[in-house]
């Protein structure tokens, strides 16, 4: 994978530089006539007859096999269908449900607000206590009465990573089961859940992974868990003969017991479609130019911009993902001034200018040319327009 590769694949348009894949991540060539095939064909002729021929019920486990390489898992051990935070509901449940005997629920509190939301809606409903960690040293947090410590391994303010293999060991030390948040991860730098022993994870496609807006998250439980996992949601599609129509629920065994209701047939085909842009790819190859990219970005802003931004993400490799965060007084106004300029990247509350690095399609000259426009909307002071003081209901 070569820094200068031209982009093909991707549905960009020609001169626009997108570093928001961190976000919503570009769309795969190919996704768009698929779409159309499953309208058409699948749902338009096909009609109901299509849950068979189409075999859309499979659509989870098709899926699943091709984010497992992804994240170091087996696909028998992943499912998708619902969003990253009712997905979370539901092994945050099961996970509690695992250490019955503990009743702590550990969360730091810079991560993405939905984690923290959901957990201390299960403390809630399930009569635990929520405790916040210091994301410095979570493993501080964690103690005997711990049942779960729930980390988001790339941070999605800063960039910053967690070694998930030590702080899982530590947490397990401690009798402590361990959830991973992969939405900044998966799709760009490698993970190995089962390596690092890992309990649970979840994790959103439609960042780095492209599965367009709001494609269904996935979610993964580690097979020795699976038996006595039991999540929440105990609807039709986790039953183990759903057409029984039976009245008594009965999980179906394995993940598949994750499911709820109805899979969302159309987002799941189009998540399918798009993560054909992985085949052939590997992890590492990804994590070496995502790497080169985000040297390259924060070596040119020190070097044309020097104190004009503060860098927040990590130079360190090993604890760095795969974006790049600018803090500025004025980041909304530097980012809107950027997007004026056909350089998209976003803000975050309350001084966070996010540049996204997708290592299947940001190339080196993206990156020289998002720096080329930086140091012009600096220069000219292009951040200041009034314009921008009042901000997007979408940053
Ligand atoms: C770390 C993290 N978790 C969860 C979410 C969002 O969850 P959902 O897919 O339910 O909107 C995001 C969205 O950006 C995220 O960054």
């Amino acid at each position: 994978m070569s820094g200068e590769s031209p982009v093909s694949g991707f549905e960009l348009t020609e001169g626009l530089v997108y570093l928001d894949g961190n976000s919503l991540g570009a769309l795969p060539s190919g996704v768009a006539e698929r779409l159309d095939d499953v309208l058409r064909r699948e749902w338009g002729a096909g009609l109901i007859r299509s849950w068979n021929d189409a075999k859309w019920m499979e659509l989870s486990q098709r899926i699943a096999g091709k984010i497992a390489p992804l994240v170091g898992v087996s696909p028998d051990d992943v499912h998708l269908g619902d969003s990253t935070s009712v997905s979370l509901f539901k092994t945050t449940v099961a996970a509690a449900r695992l250490r019955p005997d503990r009743h702590v629920l550990v969360v730091e509190p810079s991560t993405f607000p939905t984690d923290g939301y959901i957990i201390a809606g299960v403390a809630d409903l399930m009569g635990l206590e929520l405790r916040w960690c210091d994301p410095a040293d979570p493993l501080a947090a964690v103690d005997e009465d711990v049942a779960l410590l729930n980390l988001t391994h790339v941070d999605f303010r800063t960039g910053a990573m967690f070694d998930m293999a030590a702080i899982t060991a530590g947490a397990h030390e401690r009798g402590a089961l361990v959830q991973w948040d992969l939405c900044h991860s998966a799709g760009a730098v490698p993970v190995d859940l089962t390596g690092a022993g890992a309990d649970l994870a979840v994790g959103c496609t439609y960042k780095y992974l492209n599965g367009g807006p709001g494609s269904p998250a996935f979610l993964w439980v580690a097979p020795e868990h699976q038996a006595a996992a039991r999540q929440p949601i105990t609807g039709w599609m986790g039953h183990q003969s759903p057409f029984a129509m039976a009245r008594d629920y009965e999980p179906t065994p394995g993940i598949r017991a994750f499911g709820s209701g109805t899979p969302p047939v159309l987002a799941l085909s189009a998540l399918e479609a798009s993560l054909a842009a992985f085949d052939g790819v590997s992890v590492d190859s990804l994590r070496e130019h995502s790497l080169a990219l985000t040297d390259l970005f924060i070596a040119l802003v020190e070097e044309r911009l020097p104190g004009v931004f503060e860098i927040v993400t990590p130079r360190e490799h090993s604890r760095r993902g795969s974006q790049v965060s600018l803090r500025h007084e004025q980041a909304y106004g530097v980012v809107q001034a950027l997007i004026a300029r056909e350089v998209i990247g976003d803000f975050r509350d309350p001084d966070i200018a996010r540049f996204g690095f997708a290592p299947l399609y940001n190339t080196l000259d993206d990156v020289r040319t998002a720096v080329d426009r930086l140091e012009q909307v600096m220069a000219a002071e292009e951040h200041r327009d009034p314009a921008y003081a009042e901000r997007n209901a979408v940053t």
